[in-house]
């Protein structure tokens, strides 16, 4: 049988990383493209001479030609340039939206049946602009961002509980930005809610929601806290290790349940619009959004992040993408 083909656009820092670990973990071959001459096969290069000793033989070509992604299997893009300063948020979102057309237009004439994973930012415009100009199936195209941010709010937790990050399960709905939703109500360690344990850590309701809330925060405001220490560029570890999560369900068809920024059809009482919600990914890709009861609150909270999702995707209809 043959290997799954993985085609890479972008090979910046995410796009990195993410070549060397499909290749760590044998998921199938690696196409990395990028507009710059030299950058991929130069990473490529890198990555593929440490197969003696990571024990790896698929393949990984770096390429400037997107006929060499012809019939990939599966496509992640991280495409884009990093917001810089005195850039508007319109010129941001102008300059990748173009960035995207052209990848777009180029996925769908080599690889018209590949399943695709968005990475770009701003990550719910982009993977809007990807669906509607490769007409693909709303299963085969999706973002990734709810994988990421569920996964920072488990790590708080689990510094906050002191206790292992593996038995956290935590959940982040909605657009990937400020409006994030971290559900604090099903925040639980191996089925315990995160409320209760935290009350009885501080003995104090009123200091278990405050601990709470600055965690939520925390969340929301996890990539910039990075971007901050980095100073240039922003996180890519984390990002290119969730897709990868993502990636793995798919070409596993593992029916995970993860938190993915698919398109809605009146699920959560949201239609037309690509917002973070749990979904079944499988050999399908998005097999099934996965809804739930939400309170009063959550709705709202949720609500408010379409509507910045909304604000989004008409400012890029008004750009003229
Ligand atoms: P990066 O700048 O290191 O890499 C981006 C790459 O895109 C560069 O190598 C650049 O040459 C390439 N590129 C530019 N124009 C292109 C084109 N027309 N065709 C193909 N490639 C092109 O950035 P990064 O750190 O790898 O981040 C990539 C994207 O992911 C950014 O938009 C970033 O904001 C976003 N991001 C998203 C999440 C998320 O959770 N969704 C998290 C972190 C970063
Ligand atoms: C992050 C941004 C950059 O979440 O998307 O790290």
């Amino acid at each position: 049988m043959a290997r799954k083909k993985i085609a890479l656009i972008g090979g910046g820092q995410i796009g990195g990383v993410l070549a060397q670990l499909i290749a760590q973990k044998k998921l199938g071959d690696v196409v990395l493209y990028d507009i710059v001459e030299d950058l991929p096969q130069g990473k490529t290069l890198d990555i593929v001479e440490a197969s003696r000793v990571d024990m790896f033989d698929v393949n990984l070509k770096g390429t400037n030609d997107y006929q060499d992604i012809k019939d990939s299997d599966l496509v992640i893009i991280t495409a884009g340039l990093p917001r810089k300063p005195g850039m508007s948020r319109d010129d941001l979102l102008a300059t990748n939206a173009k960035i995207m057309q052209t990848v777009a237009e180029n996925v769908k004439k080599y690889a018209p049946n590949s399943t695709v994973i968005v990475i770009s930012n701003p990550l719910d415009a982009m993977v809007t602009l990807f669906k509607k100009i490769t007409g693909f199936p709303a299963n085969r195209v999706m973002g990734q961002a709810g994988v990421l941010d569920s996964s920072r709010f488990s790590t708080f937790i689990a510094w906050e509980l002191g206790v292992s990050v593996k038995d956290v399960n935590a959940l982040v709905l909605g657009g990937h930005g400020d409006t994030m939703v971290p559900i604090v109500r099903y925040a639980n360690v191996n089925g315990i809610p995160v409320m209760e344990l935290l009350e009885r850590k501080y003995n104090d309701k009123a200091k278990a929601k405050e601990v709470m809330e600055a965690m939520v925060n925390r969340t929301k405001m996890a990539g910039g806290e990075v971007v901050k220490l980095l100073k240039t560029g922003s996180a890519f570890y984390s990002p290119a290790s969730s897709a990868i999560a993502m990636a793995e369900a798919i070409l596993f068809d593992e029916k995970r349940i993860l938190p993915v920024c698919a398109l809605l059809n009146g699920e959560f009482g949201i239609s037309g619009y690509y917002v973070g919600v749990p979904a079944v990914l499988g050999a399908d890709g998005v097999e099934s959004i996965v809804e739930f009861t939400l309170d009063a609150e959550e709705k709202a909270a949720l609500d408010n992040s379409v509507t910045a999702v909304k604000g989004l995707v008409e400012d890029m209809t008004r750009l003229g993408f």
